[in-house]
């Protein structure tokens, strides 16, 4: 099977509509999380072109070996070099965790504790990945334009990272 990604153009819905069961195929029968994160960001990257798409996943904290301590770990992305690890409630990304919601920000700078891996990030959406009721990682975005993310990201965001299994 020929895993090259069917790219196409059209408006924002159009490419999701296009994308989600391109993504739905390359997760269908694979187990490997790992595998299925770095397929995930490859595709987003490639149909949408956005400067940084990535995972952070919660696992324990390196300072709290001995205690339940939590933070979120760096994991499959695309982009430049990121920061490998966000504590709860700390910038977008720990925010968005910590709310267990969705957040677009239109403007990074304008965001209280933005946390900037990229300079050249302006805008960025963070979709939380629930399983049992829990957050166990996020998906985050980084646009190099301001106001980029919107309604409809949020809505297939969330649907793509529901195909995740855990
Ligand atoms: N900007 C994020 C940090 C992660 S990088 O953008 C890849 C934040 O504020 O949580």
């Amino acid at each position: 099977m020929s895993e090259d990604l069917n790219i196409i153009t059209g408006t924002k819905k159009d490419q999701y509509e296009s994308l989600l069961p391109q993504i739905r195929g390359l997760l269908e029968g694979e187990p490997d999380l790992i595998a299925n994160l770095a397929n995930i960001t490859a595709a987003l990257k490639e149909q949408f072109g956005w400067l940084w798409v990535g995972f952070y996943l919660v696992k324990p904290a390196v300072s709290a070996a001995s205690s339940n301590e939590k933070e979120l770990v760096l994991a499959p992305f695309q982009g430049p070099v990121a920061c490998t690890r966000i504590k709860k409630g700390k910038g977008v990304c720990g925010t968005s965790w910590e709310r267990s919601q969705t957040l677009i920000v239109a403007d990074v700078e304008k965001f209280p504790g933005h946390i900037a891996c990229s300079s050249l990030s302006r805008s960025e959406i963070v979709v939380p990945v629930i399983y049992n009721n829990e957050v166990v990682g996020v998906l985050d975005i980084d646009s190099d334009q301001l106001d980029n993310f919107n309604e409809t990201d949020q809505f297939y965001l969330e649907q793509i990272v529901k195909l995740i299994s855990f």
